[in-house]
């Protein structure tokens, strides 16, 4: 979802740039006309053997087992795909005299204290997040690294791969009916605002901790209520429903609403906006 994103805006940004662009499946494309070098985060000699063919100056890792339940139900291998590799891959990359930008998420907090800064302490109440903040440990460890912690996406994939968001409007749109969260708050962030704010943070070099956020706090209820209105969904399904009347296999944080002020006092031009700006088309 967000590395395809990133490309695209890569390409905007920097036409003259040489990107090579990684992927998990040969089979699936990432963008219109990517050739993606194959590589399996589970087998760190291939990230190794990558990196030193390419000797890239840049490295933006958007690859993840990012899915909640698959990092619960198989915890050993978040750890080894979200941290191990995270930790050769900056490795490599610094001994090749590049930088890694790593992208992580506002599920490294536990939802009570919101909203939360850079200089907030991470409590991760899922094992998806603590294996995500072991990877930013990871990432932070080599000099001149960034951890950027970025909120829920929503948006259009450009590639034909599924994604929550994209697959929720498609069974809205079919009239099928979604039961949605009223009391579960994010600050859900337009898929091209937050590839835009990567690609920024990586051209002016900027190192360390920062936190990207939209501009409004909604929750998944008002998230998809409001995206359906804006993709002219008819009659659209929803059901509103409470976090606390399903039985989860781990704690669903109530409001994970990161601080997003100090990457828009640096890059103004490339502040988040509100859902009613989003543009739900790949142009
Ligand atoms: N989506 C969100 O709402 C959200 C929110 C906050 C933070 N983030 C973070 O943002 C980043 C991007 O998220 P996303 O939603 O774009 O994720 P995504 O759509 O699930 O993409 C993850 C990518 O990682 C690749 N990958 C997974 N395991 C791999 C492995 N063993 N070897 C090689 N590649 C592997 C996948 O490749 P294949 O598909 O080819 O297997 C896929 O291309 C992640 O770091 C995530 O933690 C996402």
């Amino acid at each position: 979802m967000l590395g395809a994103h990133v490309l695209r805006a890569l390409r905007r940004a920097r036409p003259d740039a040489h990107i090579h662009t990684w992927t998990g499946r040969a089979a699936a494309p990432i963008a219109p006309g990517v050739l993606a070098a194959v590589v399996d985060l589970i087998t760190p000699d291939s990230i190794v053997a990558s990196v030193r063919t390419i000797r890239p100056n840049y490295v933006i890792h958007t690859a993840a087992m990012t899915a909640v339940s698959d990092a619960f139900a198989r915890p050993d291998h978040a750890m080894r795909v979200n941290r191990d590799a995270t930790a050769v891959l900056a490795e490599v990359t610094d001994a090749c005299g590049g930088r890694l930008l790593y992208t992580s998420t506002d599920m490294v907090f536990d939802g009570d204290a919101a909203p939360y800064s850079e200089s907030s302490s991470p409590r991760p109440v899922s094992q998806y997040g603590r294996s995500k903040l072991a990877g930013e440990q990871a990432a932070l460890s080599i000099r001149d690294s960034l951890v950027v912690r970025i909120p829920l996406l929503y948006g259009l994939p450009v590639s034909p791969r599924a994604s929550t968001f994209a697959a929720q409007i498609a069974a809205l749109q079919r009239g099928e009916a979604l039961r949605l969260f009223v009391d579960e708050f994010r600050t859900p962030i337009w898929v091209e605002d937050a590839a835009r704010a990567l690609v920024a943070l990586a051209l002016a070099d900027v190192t360390g901790l920062i936190h990207t956020a939209g501009p409004e706090r909604l929750s998944r209820f008002e998230l998809i209520q409001q995206a359906a209105h804006a993709l002219r969904v008819d009659a659209p399904r929803l059901e509103a429903v409470s976090r606390l009347s399903i039985i989860a296999a781990e704690p669903r944080p109530a409001d994970l609403s990161l601080d997003g002020r100090r990457f828009v006092r640096g890059f103004p031009e490339c502040a988040p906006r509100p859902l009613s700006a989003a543009v739900f088309e790949i142009t």
